[in-house]
């Protein structure tokens, strides 16, 4: 795949690093066009604008902070009518401090990403820190991780599944991009309960006790 990453930072290199390894033609681009060249040397990628990035990609992962995601996609679709037909990662979570929603009282940010630009959107990878997405692969001792997909666009959903699928992971769609704003909220509760030294994991009981 040809893969247009937005952003230099920490999800756009543990992400990055895993596609390009993958054997994935990938783009970076930032706001530095220092830091998109050393991330591209670091992988054998390429670097260059975002505009640039659009045109390369067929899917593209925004890996930027939500508020400048929404401002530079919503000025890229402006500007080229090319994002429309894109697959758009959406890994943003719009948490503010307290850990609350920035989005909140509003439709979430996966989807007021969608109705900006009219991309296939497809929320994924948010839920988790980019140190887990940076292992090779990220399992545990209960196997691979499952990856939570949000989108409303089969193929779209396709697609990201399989680059779930070259981390080691197993994807799990779970509903349209309105279930997404879900998936926010429960990674923003999620951040809160791991800054605060709690593991969620105690809150679950194995899953047959959930269920019986
Ligand atoms: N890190 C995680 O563990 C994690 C996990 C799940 C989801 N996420 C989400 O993933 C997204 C990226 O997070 P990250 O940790 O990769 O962030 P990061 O390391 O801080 O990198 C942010 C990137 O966005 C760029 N940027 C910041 N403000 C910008 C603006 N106004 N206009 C254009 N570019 C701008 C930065 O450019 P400069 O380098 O020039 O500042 C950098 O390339 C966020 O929405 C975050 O909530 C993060």
């Amino acid at each position: 795949m040809r893969i247009g990453v937005l952003g230099t930072g920490n999800m756009a290199q543990a992400l990055g690093t895993q596609w390009a390894g993958a054997g994935h033609q990938l783009l970076f681009a930032g706001r530095s066009a220092v830091r998109a060249r050393a991330l591209a040397d670091r992988t054998g990628s390429t670097s260059g604008t975002f505009e640039e990035a659009v045109s390369f990609g067929s899917v593209l992962l925004l890996a930027l902070p939500y508020d400048a995601a929404l401002d530079t996609v919503t000025a890229l679709a402006a500007a080229d009518g090319t994002l429309r037909d894109r697959v758009l990662i959406d890994c943003t979570n719009a948490v503010g401090p307290g850990f609350v929603l920035t989005t909140e009282g509003g439709p979430g940010a996966a989807r007021t990403l969608a109705d900006a630009t009219g991309a296939r959107v497809v929320k994924a990878f948010n839920h988790l820190p980019d140190t887990v997405w940076r292992l090779t692969p990220p399992a545990f001792a209960d196997g691979p991780l499952s990856v939570p997909l949000c989108g409303d666009d089969a193929d779209a959903l396709e697609t990201v599944a399989a680059l779930v699928r070259d981390l080691g992971c197993v994807p799990l769609p779970v509903g349209g991009l309105d279930r997404a704003a879900y998936l926010e909220a429960t990674t923003a509760f999620l951040i809160g309960l791991w800054h605060s030294g709690h593991d969620p994991r105690t809150l679950l009981p194995p899953f047959a006790a959930a269920t019986a």
